[in-house]
């Protein structure tokens, strides 16, 4: 059975969880704080009309940035709540409940975004099939884009050494979404992921 994520556990202890994040986001957007910076990114990465994949989408901020550029966008994650959001807030992608750990779509993905710190919501013991059921869902030369922070209990190195043993190899490794290189000190991880 797979391990439930962190983010379920927290929405469960607190059931306004899920709505004040939507809020959150939705405030933000209303006063014009950009946010959109991760989409930006994976836009200048692909050919409009690409295929995307917003792993673990939340209210859909990203992907439904994708889509209104014109890329080909399907966004899943565990929590109902935050579809129902994206399903309102960002017409047009397929949202879908589903937990990552167990991700089985037909579509095969030019690119996989997994932004805000999914990675670190994930169940340990999910961590390393997560990445392997990234790997199985990319097309040909498609790469998948994984951010989070330090301190959140995912050290990089170990999140590098899954990502390998999942069949990926390091393409580009930043410290933002505003290409600043990663280094050595670096804070945040914005790991570019081709196929090995
Ligand atoms: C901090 S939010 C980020 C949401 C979105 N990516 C964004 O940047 O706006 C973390 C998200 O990860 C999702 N998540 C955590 N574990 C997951 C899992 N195992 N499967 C699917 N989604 C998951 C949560 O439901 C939540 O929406």
């Amino acid at each position: 059975m797979t391990e439930p994520s962190a983010w379920v556990r927290i929405t469960q202890a607190d059931p306004g969880h899920s709505a004040a994040y939507v809020q959150r986001f939705r405030t933000l957007a209303a006063g014009g704080t950009d946010i959109v910076g991760e989409a930006r990114l994976v836009d200048a990465m692909l050919p409009r009309g690409s295929r995307v994949l917003d792993a673990g989408c939340g209210p859909g901020r990203v992907g439904g940035h994708l889509a209104s550029v014109g890329h080909d966008v399907v966004g899943v994650d565990v929590d109902p709540v935050l579809i129902d959001a994206a399903q309102q807030d960002h017409p047009g992608p397929r949202w879908l409940v589903g937990d990552l750990a167990e991700l089985d779509l037909p579509d095969r993905f030019d690119a996989i975004v997994c932004a805000g710190n999914v990675v670190t919501f994930l169940a340990p013991s999910t961590r390393g099939e997560v990445l392997r059921r990234f790997r199985s869902h990319l097309a040909d030369g498609g790469r998948a884009v994984v951010g989070f922070g330090a301190g959140r209990d995912y050290a990089f190195d170990d999140f590098l050494a899954d990502a390998r043993a999942a069949g990926f190899e390091p393409d580009l490794l930043l410290s933002s979404w505003h290409l600043h290189p990663f280094t050595a000190g670096s804070d945040f991880l914005v790991a570019v992921l081709r196929p090995s």
